[in-house]
This record gives C-alpha cells, structure tokens and sequence, in this order.
C-alpha cells in the first residue's frame, strides 16, 4: 500500500461514510470560532452531529486561516525573548494560554541550565604594528532605520555577543581566516601565516559560528571576531538591504552560541530535573566543547573597516568578497584588534509548554509535534513562524475536535525552550523521558522556520517519505494555486526532488532522531541554504510581512503539512511507515563508503547484507499490512486487535534498532549509527557518522589499527541494520 489515490488518503481506516446530506449544513460555525479570520477554503458540506464527519483530513485543510497565523506572530514578536529572560517566560504564557483556550489540556515544564548573556563588549581597531596607530572603536549597534515600528522595542534586544564566549581582553594582529573551516586554517599555514596569539577574522557562509570559533582556537588563535559578508548577507552591489529589500542592513550583525555539545552543560548526559547531578560552571565551561577564548560577531560594515587596514598576502579569489569593498589580505596585522568580552554564564529557568490532545484508542502512542519559541531578537521567522504555524494548526485541530474528531493516539504539542542555546530545552525534555519515549513515541514532526521564502525544504527519516510525498500532493502551493507544493517542489532548482536527512543537530528534532531513534520530520518554507536577517535585529514582523510570507499563505501551507502528516500518524489503524525507500537511502550512503575505501581490503559486504534482511523485511511488513487492512475492512479483524497493534509497534520500534547503547565513538550522546554529526563539521547532514569518522582518522595516519576501525565500525553498522530488520521482521532467529 505505497502509494493510494489522494482522497482515501485521509480517510480514517473505516470505509468513507457517505456525506449524510439530509440535515447537512454549511460550516459559517468554523468561521464563528476563528473569530473573523479569512477562511481560506470556506464552505464546506458537512453532515450534522450525530453523523459526524470522517474525511478530517480535507475538514482540516479546508480550515487554514492566514489571519490566525499573522495575529499570533505579530503577538509573540511584538518583543525581542531570549531564553531566561522576562520576555521569553510572558511568551510561554501567550502559548500556554492561546492552546488551553483552544481547550487542550496545556501545562509548562520548567527546568534550571546553564543559559550565558553580554555583560561588557568592546571592540577597537589600530592601523599600525603594536596598536600604535590611530583607532577607531566600533559600536557594536545595529542601527534602526526612519519610522521603524520597532525601533523602540529595539532598545531589548540582548547587545550582538557569542552565547559561552570565554571572558578576557586581546589585543593583538588580526589575521584574515575565511569561512573558518579546518581547511581555512590549513591553507593560512601551508602560507607562512601564523594564526597563533592572533585574532582570526573569519566570515559566516559555510560552517556554523561555533565550529569557527572552535576552529581558531584549535589553530592557536587568542581570540575569534565572526561576520557576515556581503557577498552571502547583502545581494547584489547596490541592490540596497532592508527594508526596502530583503537583504542584511551594513550593520546587521548574526549572534549564536558557541557552544558545540547539546543540552545543558551542567548535565551533559542527563536531564536537568529538580535537585540532579550537575557538572560546576566552571567545569562546564572548561570542556572541549566550549570556545574557551574571547570572540565577538559583528557587522559587514565594521569587518569592511577591518579588511580595509589587513595587510600581508592578499588572500585567494575564493576568499574575496563582493568586489565593491576593499581587496581582502590575509594579514597578519597590521592591523590590531582589541577584543574585550565579559559574559555572565549562569543559571537561569527555561520553560517548556505542552497541550496534549489525548488519542482515544491508544492514549499511550504519542505524535510529537514541536517548535522553539525563545528567539535572538524578535523571532518573527527564527522561531516563531514556526509557532505561528502550530497555534493556527492547533486552531483547526479544535475545530476538528467539535466536529467529534478524536485521534486514535495522543498527538502532544510542545513549545521549546532555549534551542539558540544548545537546543537545550528539547534535549532536557527528551533525556528526562527517554524510556517513556523510546517505547511509545511514534513519530516527532519539527518546524523551526517555518517560512523564509517560496521554496518547500523537508527533512525526513526515510521510512516517512512516502508519508511526506502523499501529503504535499494534497496541499495547494501558496504561491500558486494551480498547482500543489509537490508540482512546485519538483519544479524548484533550489533543492529538486531531494528530501534532506536529519544527521546534524540544526534543531530540536535532534535529541528525537539522534538519542532516542523516533521517527522524524523538519520543514521549512525557504530560499535555499538560510536567509540574510538570520539571528539579527531585523527577523521581525515587518521582514516577515514584506519579504519572507507577504499574505501569510506560506504559514498556512506550512500548518497544513505539518498537520495532515500528524492527522494521518495519529488516526490511521496502521502507521503509515515505509521502509522501502530507507534500503535505498542505505544503499546510497553505503556505496559512498565503498568508494572511501576503495585500495585498501575493507569490503563493504556486510553492510549490502544488513541491507538485503532489511528490504526483505520491509516487503515483509508492507505485505502484512495490506493483509491486515483487508482483514479489518472485511471485519475478520476487530479495531483493537493485538496483530494490529503488534504490526505497529514493529513500524514503531525498528528506527530505534538503529541506535547504539555505546553511541558514536567519541560523541556518546549521539546514539544513531545511521544519522548524526561528523567530528568535523559542516553544514551537510551527515550520514554513517562514525564510519566517516573512521575513515577520516584512517586517512590521516595510514595505520593498520586505524583501518581496522573503519573496519569495526562498518561491522557495528551492519549490526544495528541487521537489528532493525529482524525487529521489522517480527520474528525470533
Ligand atoms: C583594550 O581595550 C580595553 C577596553 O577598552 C582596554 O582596557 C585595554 O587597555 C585595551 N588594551 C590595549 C592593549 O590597548
Ligand atoms: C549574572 O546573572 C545573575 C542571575 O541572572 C545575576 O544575579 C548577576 O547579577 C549577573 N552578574 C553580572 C555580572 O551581571
Ligand atoms: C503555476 O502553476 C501552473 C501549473 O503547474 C504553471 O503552468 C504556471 O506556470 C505556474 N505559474 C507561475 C507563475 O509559476
Ligand atoms: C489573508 O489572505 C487574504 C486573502 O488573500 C488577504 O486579503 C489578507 O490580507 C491576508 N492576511 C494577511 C494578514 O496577510
Ligand atoms: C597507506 O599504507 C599502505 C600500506 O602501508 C600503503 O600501501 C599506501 O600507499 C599508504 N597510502 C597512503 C595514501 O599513504
């Protein structure tokens, strides 16, 4: 049952009753309840209690409301919330109060981490050897521009830093580093360019700020500044920025965190619950995973200035800029940069908030559906058009609910907290529940982001794919409507036809997938790799309403997708899992090994093996539900029956075969052997992370014992597929 025809899609398992058109009336009452909002499909022939209906799916899609989703961004991003701050906890109480009102059953979970704020910053530049020249301070302010709504709100927003940057003043040569990557640093050396003492400038584009920062101090650098060129941030020369397009403003800045492990620090590998085991802050500051010296983001204006004075070589083509600013040189000095920093790394209370819409037959199945809320500044895309998205769709869930939908299984709703951080409030979440979700959690579905531009991006765990698929052939393309986002997606040259994997930690899907193996989802409405006012002070309403959704119809497509997909894992009899197109995926990532290893004897066999039991299982299961399904339509089989419920714990639990007690080598946490971080990181999911892992070290020094890790690595692979086959399987050896 791969693939059915679009309108029996939503059907809950049952054959459709017919529209029961005697007493059926139309549906103003929707409308009633969305309190004046524009109903984007409006009439719709309903049958009248107690007949109620069953085609929930279209009720659902035909419910979307663009003026919800609006209201509820312009009210959760009047204000900048970060994590810890007033701010933030009044926005878990907007969330907690807009899902009870809908009358689901909402609660907050608070827990106490390590969060870290700007105390003092300054940044100064000399133009001559040893800081003897004139100098210049920076600002360090992104600018507001004339009659800007939210000018004054922009007196709260948190001053541009580095979340868990060491504290400390340097003053030294500043040396030019690129995008900050391993191989940056490698090519400043193979130059005669010393990093070591200096302060590395390197540009956002290709790694994230953490790996930079990392990267410099791995390279011996004292101290790190981080910005955004204009070549990646500021479109074309002249093409002006924001408002008037969608590009960055010249002071623009892009803060983060610098913090490269997940969660909270002072409980690295469990949850931060009431009067647990924690690590000091001064240990949990210590630790590889920390930057340990002082860096500071700043404006393209600002780095201008400072490449303007960089002397020594200049720099590579693919290291230049725009070309309308100065040539870049790769220094060292002599220009001088003084760095100083002073943060308060300490502890603060973050909030979760959750509704929980309880599942009739299988109250202890639970669909996840989540999304952060804390934001660097105003949040308008970064997170909470992914809010937005989930109280608009929470909106149409009650409506469903009064016209007597009830999910088969538990659909709960979550809020996160402190996802800039470290995606720490997920995690903590996650680590805390760990076992109750590893035996009853069926899927985790995330937006972030849910809408930057035109172009539909979803990541998936393979065996949702076809789940996926089904779902965006059903949801009309909000830019155009002849035709579904699946029609445009396949048309976009941005990412065509490909659905992104979940290996590396960008959001709070990650505890899902990479700690417990749930099944998950990520999506997005975007325009590529990022958008320009990313973590800066313009991700507000006005960006929002100009640039990345003018008319919100992308919030609704997105709210659409979202909880057509949640509808169907929640209410239909049999999971709709296909493990088909995971074998693929396997067979892909492990031909990319085959190729690594290719002159040195390690066979690949017992990974295409692990794969073959698993594509016998999939047809296996796939063939057994077909069975089932005609069984409970011919009635042979009764709605509560244990062959059901055995075959769907099998769908559930053979992603968390993928997992490992032991985890990654050397990253622990990370349980997946399939998807997960690579040691050295990029922006590019990764898969088989710890046969990459291997076979890097094994490139490097060329050691039997390090080829024979490769070796064990692909071995422990094949085990955890061979695993997850037999779980699939359903059968004893
Ligand atoms: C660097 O700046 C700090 C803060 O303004 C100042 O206290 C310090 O003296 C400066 N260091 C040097 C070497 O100029
Ligand atoms: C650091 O934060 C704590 C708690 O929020 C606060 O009590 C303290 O005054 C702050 N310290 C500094 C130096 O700002
Ligand atoms: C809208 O979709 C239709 C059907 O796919 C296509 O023919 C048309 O070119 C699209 N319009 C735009 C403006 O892309
Ligand atoms: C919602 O869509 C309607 C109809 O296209 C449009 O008139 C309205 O301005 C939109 N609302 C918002 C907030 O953009
Ligand atoms: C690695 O070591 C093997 C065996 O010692 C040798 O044949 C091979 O040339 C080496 N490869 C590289 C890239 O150095």
């Amino acid at each position: 049952m791969s693939r059915l025809d679009a309108a029996s899609l939503l059907l809950p398992s049952p054959p459709p009753i017919k529209p029961h058109r005697r007493g059926g009336r139309l549906l103003p009452s929707a409308l009633a309840v969305l309190g004046g909002a524009v109903v984007l499909v409006v009439f719709v022939l309903l049958p009248s209690p107690p007949n109620p209906p069953r085609n929930y799916g279209s009720l659902f899609l035909s419910l979307g409301s663009n003026d919800t989703a609006a209201s509820h961004l312009r009210a959760l991003t009047l204000h900048p919330h970060v994590a810890g701050t007033k701010a933030n906890s009044l926005t878990a109480a907007y969330v907690l109060h807009a899902l009870s009102s809908l009358s689901f059953p909402a609660h907050i979970t608070p827990y106490s981490v390590l969060l870290s704020y700007p105390v003092h910053r300054s940044l100064s530049l000399s133009t001559a050897p040893g800081g003897r020249g004139s100098t210049k301070s920076f600002s360090l302010v992104q600018e507001t521009y004339p009659n800007d709504p939210y000018a004054p709100a922009a007196a709260e927003v948190i001053p541009t830093f580095f979340a868990y940057s060491a504290s400390g003043s340097m003053s030294a040569e500043a040396v030019y580093a690129n995008y900050g990557r391993e191989e940056d640093f490698a090519y400043l050396a193979s130059r005669g360019v010393d990093v070591a003492g200096k302060v590395a400038l390197a540009r956002y584009g290709r790694i994230h700020c953490e790996d930079i920062v990392y990267n410099a101090r791995v390279a011996g650098a004292a101290a790190a500044v981080v910005y955004t060129d204009p070549l990646q941030y500021g479109g074309a020369p002249g093409e002006g920025s924001f408002p008037n397009t969608r590009w960055l403003p010249p002071t623009g800045v892009q803060v983060g965190s610098l913090f490269r492990g997940v969660g909270d620090p002072t409980t690295p590998m469990w949850a931060s619950s009431e009067g647990c085991e924690r690590v000091s802050v001064e240990d949990a500051m210590a630790t590889d995973d920390m930057p340990r010296i002082p860096a500071l983001p700043v404006s393209a204006r600002d780095a201008t200035e400072i490449h303007r004075v960089l002397g020594g070589a200049v720099a590579p083509v693919e290291w230049q800029g725009r070309g309308d600013g100065p040539v870049y040189h790769l220094g060292p000095g002599p220009a001088v940069l003084n760095l100083t920093y002073a943060g308060n790394d300490t502890m603060a209370t973050i909030e979760n908030v959750f509704a929980v819409i309880e599942g009739e037959e299988e109250p202890d199945r639970y669909v996840i559906l989540g999304n952060h809320r804390d934001a660097w500044t105003f949040g308008a895309a970064d997170p909470n058009s992914g809010t937005a998205a989930m109280i608009e769709l929470a909106h149409r869930f009650s409506m469903l609910q009064k016209q007597g939908w009830r999910p088969r299984r538990t659909i709960i709703l979550c809020s996160w907290d402190a996802e800039e951080y470290g995606l720490t409030g997920s995690t903590e979440w996650v680590e805390e529940n760990r076992e109750m979700l590893s035996s009853r959690a069926v899927a985790y579905l995330n937006v972030d982001v849910s809408v930057v531009g035109p172009v539909f991006q979803p990541c998936t765990t393979p065996q949702l794919d076809e789940l996926l698929l089904e779902t965006i052939k059903l949801v009309q393309d909000p830019d155009n409507s002849s035709q579904t986002v699946y029609d445009s997606w396949v048309k976009s040259n941005v990412s065509p036809k490909k659905i992104g994997r979940l290996g590396d930690g960008g959001s709070d899907y990650s505890a899902f997938v990479q700690h417990v193996g749930i099944p998950s989802t990520n999506m997005i409405f975007g325009e590529g790799p990022g958008y320009p006012v990313y973590h800066s002070l313009y991700d507000d309403f006005v960006w929002m309403e100009k640039f990345g959704d003018p008319g919100f119809r992308r919030h609704v497509a997105a709210a659409s997708i979202w909880g057509i997909m949640a509808l169907r894992l929640a209410d239909e009899e049999i999971i709709p899992f296909d493990y088909m197109s995971y074998t693929v995926e396997l067979e892909k990532y492990t031909e990319v090994v085959e190729r690594d290893v290719r002159g040195t004897p390690i066979s690949c066999s017992p990974l295409y093996n692990s794969i073959k039991a698993l594509k016998r299982a999939a047809t296996k299961v796939n063939n057994e539900r077909k069975e089932i399904l005609r069984e409970l339509s011919r009635k042979q089989l009764s709605k509560g029956s244990s062959k059901v419920r055995g075959l769907n714990d099998r769908l559930m639990q053979a992603e968390r075969a993928f997992t490992n007690r032991e985890g990654i080598f050397k990253q622990e946490w990370f349980k997946h052997l399939i998807y997960g971080p690579l040691e050295q990181n990029d922006w590019d999911t990764a898969s088989y992370p710890g046969i990459a892992n291997a076979i890097a070290a094994a490139r490097s020094t060329n050691t039997s014992a390090s080829w024979k890790l490769v070796e064990h690595e692909i071995h422990r692979v094949a085990r955890a597929v061979m695993q997850a086959s037999a779980v699939l399987g359903g059968s004893l050896t």
